[in-house]
């Protein structure tokens, strides 16, 4: 065999080899990633918790139902028209963390208030209907939010926070 030849050769059987290395070492990280990705899909339990569907087609006017979101207690509030009134008639310079009512409400369906019912102080559970503003009192340390769930007076220095919600129809909303 001539030189040129066996030179060829060699160069062939380099090439070929330098391309199954690759390949396998292609094939042993994409197995290698696979359960990553995997362990980064929610389990389906988790995945069910992060929305929760509400009925509220029974909830009286000046009534609320609580439910647990992801692990947080949340209020859905059927608030009377006094009370819709008494939240959209504040200054928002009165407020300590300003927000309208508007803001806090899905347009149209202003007697629905949705809050999660955590004091934004250190955490205590508020007791709605309660306090000098009848929105929620925090027993722990004094303060008082409004019937818009904003902070009015106290230590707290936040608005009870409003989860991401939506209507799926009248009588039904999804929290998350
Ligand atoms: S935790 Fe609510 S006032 Fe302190």
């Amino acid at each position: 065999m001539s030189d040129k030849s066996s030179e060829l050769k060699n160069e062939s059987r380099r090439k070929l080899l330098t391309t199954t290395a690759y390949t396998a070492a292609g094939i042993g990280a994409a197995c290698a990633i696979l359960p990553f990705v995997d362990s980064m899909n929610p389990a389906s339990d988790v995945a069910a918790l992060a929305s929760v569907e509400v009925d509220i087609s029974n909830i009286k006017e000046g009534d609320a139902k609580k439910v647990m979101w992801r692990g947080k207690p949340v209020s859905i509030r059927r608030r009377t028209k006094a009370e819709i009134e008494e939240a959209s008639k504040v200054e928002l310079s009165e407020l300590r963390d300003p927000q309208t009512d508007a803001e806090r409400v899905k347009a149209g369906k202003e007697e629905w208030l949705v809050t999660i019912e955590i004091c934004t102080h250190l955490g205590c559970i508020p007791i709605v209907g309660q306090g000098e503003y009848k929105g929620w009192f925090c027993p722990c340390h004094g303060s008082q939010y409004d019937t818009s769930a904003r902070i009015r007076k106290g230590p707290a220095p936040r608005n009870l926070e409003v989860p991401p919600y939506e209507f799926i129809s009248d009588t039904k909303i999804k929290i998350g």
